[in-house]
C-alpha cells in the first residue's frame, strides 16, 4: 500500500517507515522536523512540510495515490502542554482537522491515529490497581491528552458522516528502539523514564530523578505499562488490514498489560547495564497518575497483535544498543 506517514521522521514514526518498506509497503513521510530527524528517514522518502500549513498538505496528497494514512506527528510532552495549550491545541487538534480535510478533498478515507492513555486521566487514584480497557471513563489532565480526545472524538463524527474508517490507537509507555540499533529515541528535552536511566547510566544526561515515591503503589514509585516502539509499529500494520474489511472508527489500547514501578525499571536497567544508575529523589511530577496499565485485550482479538517484548528488560535492552552508539 501507498501509506502517507505523519511525523515519520519521528521516534514512532520512524520505526513505522522501517517496518512499512521491510513489509513491501512504499511509505512517504510528511515531517516539518521540529521534533523528528532528518537521518532518521531514507532521504527520498522525506517531504518537509507542516500540517498547520494546508498547501503542503494538499500538494503532497495531490502527488501520490496514497491508500491510507498514518498520523503520529504531535506536540507530546505534558507539562509543556500545560504552559503553552494554544501550540497543543493548533499542532495537534487544528493541524490533524487539516489532514482530514485534505484527505477528504483527495477521496482518501484510511486513518490511523496515535492517541494516548493519557485520554484516562488518573483512572486509578486511591484504588491501586487494575487494568484500563478502552471502555473505562475519559478524563484527561492535561491540554495534550484533551488534544489527543477530541480529534478521537471528530473521527467517530466523521465516520458517521462520511463513512470515513479510522483506527486509533491509545497507546502506553512507548520504550525501546530497533534493535538493530539504527533507530531509536531522541528527544530533546527528553523526558521519559527509560532514555534518562540509560543517560544518567552513561553520563549523557544528569542524574535521574525519580519523581515521587509516595504514591499508592506498592514501592511508592509510580507504576507504567512500557510497550515496544516495534510491537506498537506492528499494531500499525494490522489496522490496515482492519480498515480494508471494516468500517467505522475504532479504538484499541497498545499496551503489554504488565506494571513497572520506577524503582523496577531502575533495577532492570542496572541488570541490563551492568552499572549502577545514578538517582536522587524528588517530589511528585505534576499531573502523573500512580498507576497507568492497559487492558489491551481487545487489540489482541480483533487484529491478532500478540506483543513482541514483553520483558521490560528486553526492551531496556535495545534502547540500551541504541543510547551506547546513538547517531542522532
Ligand atoms: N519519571 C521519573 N524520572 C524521569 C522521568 C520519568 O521518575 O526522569 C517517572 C514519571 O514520574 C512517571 C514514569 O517515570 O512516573 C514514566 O514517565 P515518562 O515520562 O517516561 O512517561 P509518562 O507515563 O509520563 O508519559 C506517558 C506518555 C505520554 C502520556 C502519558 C500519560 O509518554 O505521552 O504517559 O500519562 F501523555
Amino acid at each position: 500500500m501507498n501509506v502517507l506517514v505523519c511525523g515519520g521522521a519521528g521516534y514512532i514514526g520512524s520505526h513505522m517507515v522501517k517496518l512499512l518498506q521491510l513489509q513491501g509497503h512504499s511509505p512517504i513521510v510528511f515531517d516539518n522536523l521540529s521534533t523528528g530527524h532528518e537521518e532518521a528517514v531514507p532521504p527520498e522518502l522525506l517531504v518537509l512540510g507542516d500540517l498547520r500549513d494546508k498547501s503542503s498538505l494538499r500538494r503532497v496528497l495531490a502527488e501520490h495515490s496514497f491508500d491510507a494514512v498514518m498520523h503520529f506527528a504531535a506536540k507530546s510532552i505534558v507539562p509543556e502542554s500545560v504552559a503553552e495549550p494554544a501550540a497543543y491545541y493548533e499542532n495537534n487538534v487544528v493541524g490533524t482537522l487539516n489532514l482530514l480535510e485534505a484527505m477528504r478533498e483527495e477521496g482518501i478515507q484510511r486513518f490511523v491515529f496515535s492517541s494516548t492513555a493519557a485520554v484516562y486521566g488518573n483512572p486509578v487514584a486511591g484504588t491501586g490497581s487494575s487494568l484500563i480497557d478502552e471502555q473505562h471513563s475519559l478524563a484527561p489532565l492535561n491540554p495534550y491528552g484533551r488534544s489527543k480526545l477530541q480529534v478521537e472524538q471528530a473521527l467517530q463524527d466523521y465516520a458517521q458522516a462520511y463513512g470515513f474508517r479510522s483506527v486509533t490507537f491509545r497507546y502506553f509507555n512507548a520504550a525501546g528502539a530497533d534493535p538493530s540499533g539504527d533507530l531509536g529515541e531522541s528527544h530533546d528535552p527528553e523526558t521519559h523514564l527509560i532514555p534518562n536511566t540509560l543517560k544518567a547510566i552513561l553520563g549523557t544526561g544528569p542524574q535521574l530523578k525519580v519523581f515521587g515515591d509516595d504514591y499508592e503503589t506498592p514501592d511508592g514509585t509510580c507504576v507504567r505499562d512500557y510497550i515496544h516502539v516495534n510491537d506498537l509499529a506492528d499494531a500499525h500494520l494490522r489496522a490496515l488490514i482492519h480498515m480494508r474489511e471494516n468500517e467505522g472508527a475504532h479504538v484499541f489500547n497498545l499496551g503489554n498489560g504488565l506494571g513497572f514501578s520506577v524503582k523496577e525499571v531502575l533495577n532492570a536497567a542496572a541488570e541490563v547495564t551492568g552499572r549502577e544508575v545514578p538517582h536522587e529523589m524528588a517530589p511528585r511530577r505534576a499531573g502523573d497518575a500512580a498507576v497507568l496499565v492497559a487492558d489491551s485485550a481487545k487489540a489482541r482479538e480483533v487484529l491478532g497483535w500478540a506483543p513482541e517484548f514483553t520483558d521490560v528488560r528486553q526492551i531496556i535492552e535495545t534502547a540500551w544498543r541504541w543510547h551506547n552508539d546513538q547517531r542522532f
